[in-house]
């Protein structure tokens, strides 16, 4: 079996990515697993440039395919906030839960009709070469709930009111989650081609 490397070594992301990839034709194996160092600094200002460089150097660092995701929260009420700099919202200090809490601080007086917000995942694979491949993305809409609700996922999902659903990404099920998520949206995408490409050569 080709393997496939995930150009990330968030716990989170890669529970996600190993769900949605089940099924292609590929070993998927994380730059940890492969023992090859991976780090990249997401200076990028794109969710696409900092996919591409993750994508790339996790392909060169393990010799095969690899599958990078960038992905952020884009809040309406903040201008597009935190959007690209989801992870680092608020600066290195804060975990999950303070950037959770940041930005709960950040919307306090915004009413319920003007949280509106969207998950954005932009994912990229990248040949042992460098080349870049393919490049999908997915989104998903919804709101800024007032407080954290459930247990489930990981980042913002506790306060991520899904369009349609009433519930916050914590509180469905991964299954759930991964029907309607950006990150679902673009990797069922991405393992469509990946299928193909093993297919037809
Ligand atoms: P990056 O793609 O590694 O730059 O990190 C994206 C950041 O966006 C994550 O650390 C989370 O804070 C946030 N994020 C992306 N996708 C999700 C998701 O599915 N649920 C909750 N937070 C997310």
């Amino acid at each position: 079996m080709p393997r496939l490397v995930l150009a990330t070594n968030n716990p989170g992301k890669v529970a996600e990515l190993r769900r949605l990839l089940v099924g292609t034709g590929y070993e998927v194996v994380t730059p940890s697993e492969l023992g090859v160092a991976f780090e990249v600094d997401e200076t990028g200002a794109t969710y696409f440039e900092n996919a591409a460089a993750k994508a790339r150097a996790a392909a060169r660092a393990a010799g095969c395919l690899a599958l990078a995701d960038d992905s952020g929260i884009e809040v309406d009420a903040l201008g597009g906030r935190p959007g690209v700099q989801s992870a680092r919202y608020g600066g290195e200090g804060l975990d999950d839960r303070g950037r959770v809490e940041l930005l709960l601080r950040e919307l306090e007086g915004v009413p319920d009709g003007k949280r509106t917000a969207r998950f954005r995942a932009v994912v990229v694979i990248a040949a042992p070469d460098g080349r870049i491949l393919q490049t999908f993305e997915g989104i998903a809409e919804g709101s800024i709930a007032r407080e954290p609700r459930g247990a489930g996922g990981f980042g913002y999902d506790p306060v991520f009111t899904v369009r349609g659903l009433g519930k916050t990404m914590a509180e469905l099920t991964p299954e759930e989650k991964d029907a309607v998520s950006h990150r679902g949206q673009a990797v069922r995408a991405a393992a469509a081609w990946l299928r193909a490409r093993l297919e037809h050569g």
